[in-house]
Parts: structure tokens; sequence; C-alpha cells
């Protein structure tokens, strides 16, 4: 453990099968007026809204409801949100949704009081609000597990216009004060959706795990993690209502993106930079961003790291190691990978996401190149990776 950090996540959670029945004592002491923000309408069909009303009529709040916050939230929906918050004075926003809904709350909450240029100061420039602004608390009530942003100050946004899609990480005044989360809100998620989910989450870890070479605690939470995201995605993939499987699965997400496994580490996130270029440019679901793109990726990268690369085939993937060299072992680790992407139905590569060979220099374009776990891309590497994913 060889960097030196501060850790401190405020964040609340409340978790089971019977977690909302917390959610009117959790707004409690927010202030009366609660701005609602969901999604496309499916927290109407599965009951989720029904309980979410209960809970705030019985904490007695009055409600500004702000539906229609889509898979991708742009910067125009943002633009209607600031509107909103600021016309009708709200003292807390409630999130009820996925990561799309839960990342435009936060966007929501530092931009409304913000008089500049929301997009440009905040994600283009990557500022942090200043000391004294107006942030208005956010809380959320998680219906897709994935992103993690239920735990973290993560709030990703499209800019239809600039084809740019980029997170910021805002810090703990930005981050929900609680989340409700509950396994059995995520059962009528499309099967699609609840894929996506997955390879997110195993995403995120990859992400933390693949950079750095020390000897670090942090590596061997994210190997456990790993290892119960796969498991549990083969019982969640052979039957959807495994409550088992699925209460794993969401408190696996949370912990794999909520600032715990980055202790320490310097992390790479080149995965998530491309796959958020290819949905800025496609609309293309983020799980499966990253799974069409994940296995190239790693091919090139894993000449920087074959020692950690063999470790993640022996500890995650059981590979045995006899007799082969660490390149042999960490090449079959990631075949594994890719057999696993195929065995839960995401999505293999990029060309059923709407991308096609004339697309890539563009896409590569829109990806924002950090230095990158065990290796920095150029703009040639990253054409080839997306061609070697069509
Ligand atoms: O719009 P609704 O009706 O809610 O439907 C959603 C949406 O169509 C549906 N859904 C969610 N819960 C459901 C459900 N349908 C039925 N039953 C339920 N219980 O699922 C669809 C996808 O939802 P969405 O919120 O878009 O998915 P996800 O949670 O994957 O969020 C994706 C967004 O989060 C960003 C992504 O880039 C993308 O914009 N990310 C945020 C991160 C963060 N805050 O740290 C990190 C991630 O890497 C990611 O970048
Ligand atoms: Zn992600």
């Amino acid at each position: 453990m060889l960097g030196n950090f501060i850790y401190s996540n405020p964040t609340k959670l409340y978790f089971g099968d019977e977690a909302q029945k917390h959610l009117s004592d959790a707004l409690g002491g927010f202030g009366k007026k609660v701005l609602l923000i969901y999604g496309g309408g499916s927290i109407k069909q599965n009951g989720v809204y029904d309980d979410v009303i209960e809970a705030l009529t019985t904490a007695g709040k009055e409600i500004v409801e702000l539906p229609g916050v889509m898979s991708n939230p742009t910067l125009d929906k943002l633009d209607e949100g600031r509107r909103i918050a600021r016309e009708n004075d709200v003292d807390f926003i409630l999130a009820v949704g996925g990561g799309s809904t839960i990342d435009y709350a936060k966007a929501v909450s530092v931009s409304a009081w913000y008089d500049g240029d929301a997009w440009r100061n905040f994600w283009v420039n990557q500022n942090n609000p200043a000391a004294d602004a107006r942030i208005i608390p956010v809380g959320a009530v998680l219906t897709m597990a994935g992103t993690g942003s239920e735990m973290n100050g993560g709030s990703v946004i499209t800019n239809r216009a600039e084809n740019m899609k980029i997170g910021k990480v805002f810090g703990e005044n930005v981050m929900p004060k609680f989340a409700v989360l509950n396994p059995r809100y995520t059962f009528s998620l499309p099967r699609r959706q609840m894929i996506a989910g997955i390879f997110d989450t195993m995403s995120h870890i990859m992400e933390q795990y693949f950079s750095g070479d020390d000897d670090c605690t942090s590596d061997y939470l994210a190997e456990g993690l790993m290892r119960s995201v796969i498991a549990s995605s083969r019982a969640a993939v052979k039957n959807p209502e495994d409550y088992e499987a699925r209460s794993n699965l969401m408190w696996s997400s949370t912990w794999a993106l909520n600032t715990l496994l980055k202790a320490g580490k310097t992390q790479d996130w080149m995965v998530h930079m491309i796959g958020h270029a290819i949905s800025a440019c496609t609309d293309a679901t983020h799980g499966m961003t990253l799974s069409g793109i994940s296995v190239a990726y790693y091919r090139h990268i894993m000449p920087g790291c074959p020692a950690r690369f063999a470790r993640f085939a022996k500890v995650v993937w059981d590979v045995c190691p006899d007799g082969r060299s660490d390149e042999e072992i960490a090449s079959e680790g990631l075949d594994a990978l890719g057999a696993w992407i195929r065995e839960i139905g995401a999505a293999s590569e990029i060309t059923s996401l709407g991308v096609t060979s004339d697309m890539l220099d563009k896409i590569a374009d829109a990806t924002i190149i950090l230095p990158g776990g065990y290796r920095r891309l150029s703009h040639d590497d990253i054409v080839d990776i997306l061609r070697e994913s069509l």
C-alpha cells in the first residue's frame, strides 16, 4: 500500500428487501420541498414510484416532479432541470432510478444555482464548485445496479452538439446523503440492462485493478469482488429473480465504485474513456460499450505488466499456471474474460452497438486520453483497438 490517501464516504446506505421502509425517516432532515427526479417511466410500472410517493407523503414533503431523464443524460436536459430546481427553489433532490438519473440529479444539484457555464466549468474544465457555492443535497433510490453512482460523486453528462460525453467526479458535498438499495427493485430490469450493469461493475473493478504493481490491499479486495460478480452473474443470468444473486450484484456494484478500491492506487480508466466516446457518437448503452472493447484493450496494455494480468488469470479465473510464462497465463485469463462476456450475453463487439469502420477516427477524436494504468495510448492505438473490436 504505497500511496497516501484520506478516506471518507458520507453516503448512508439502507440495504435489503425492506430498505424503502427507511426512506421517509431518511428524508426527514432535508427541508420541505423535494424535487423528485426519475427516468422514462419504469418506476411507474414496477411499483417503485408508489413506494416513493408514500414515503414522501409520510414525511410531509411538497413534491415537484422532474421525469424523463434519458440514458446518457444530456446537457439540454440538464438546462431544463436547472431551471425547474431554481424556479421552485427546492430544498432537496430525490433521484429514483439507475446511474443516469442519479448522475443527472448531482448535475442539477451543482448547476442549479451556478450562474456561469456549468458544462464548461465542471465537466470540460473539471473544476469543483466554490467552497461557498449553493449545492442542493441529493438522495437516491437505486433501481439498477452497475454504475456505483448511488455512493460516489460521479456525474456523466453528454453534450450532443459537441459529441462529447464527460464524467466529473465531485466531492463529498455532492455525493448522495443516503441511498436506498432494494435488490428486489432491480427484478423488473430488462435482461439486457441487467447484463450491462453487471459488466459495468466488472469494468469499474478492472479499471482500478490494472494499474500499479505493488502489494496493495485494494487489489485483494478487487479480486474478491470480481469473483463475487462472476459467480452472481451466472446465477442471475440463469434466473433473474434469484434474490441472493441480485443482492450480491447490487452490493458489489456499490463497492466497486464508491471510493474504496482506489485507495492507495493509481488507476487506468481508458476502457471508460473509449466507451464514453462510443456512447457520445452512437448513444449506445454504457456497459455494452465497455464489454465490446475490453478484451482488445487489455491485450494492448498487457505487455506493460504481464505479472498483473497473470495474477488476474490465476486468482480471478482459476487459470492453471504450471510451466508457463506470465504472458501465456495472462493471455488465457483474457480469453476467459472474453468467454464470460459471451456467456452472460454482454456485447463482445461494437458493430452491434452501431459502430461502423468509418466512425473510428471520430470516436478516437472524442476519446479523452489519460495516462493509463500501464501504457498511454495514442490516437492510432485507439483506432486499432476499435477496429479489433468491430
Ligand atoms: O428511464 P427508466 O424508465 O428509469 O429506464 C431505465 C433505462 O431505460 C431502465 N431501468 C432502470 N431501472 C429499471 C429499469 N427498467 C425497469 N426496471 C428497473 N428497475 O434501464 C435503462 C438504463 O438505465 P440507466 O440509468 O441509463 O443505466 P445505468 O445505471 O447503467 O446508468 C448509465 C449512466 O451512468 C453513467 C454512464 O456513463 C451512463 O450515462 N455512469 C456513471 C458513473 C458514476 N456516476 O460514477 C460511472 C459509470 O462508469 C458510468 O459512466
Ligand atoms: Zn462504468
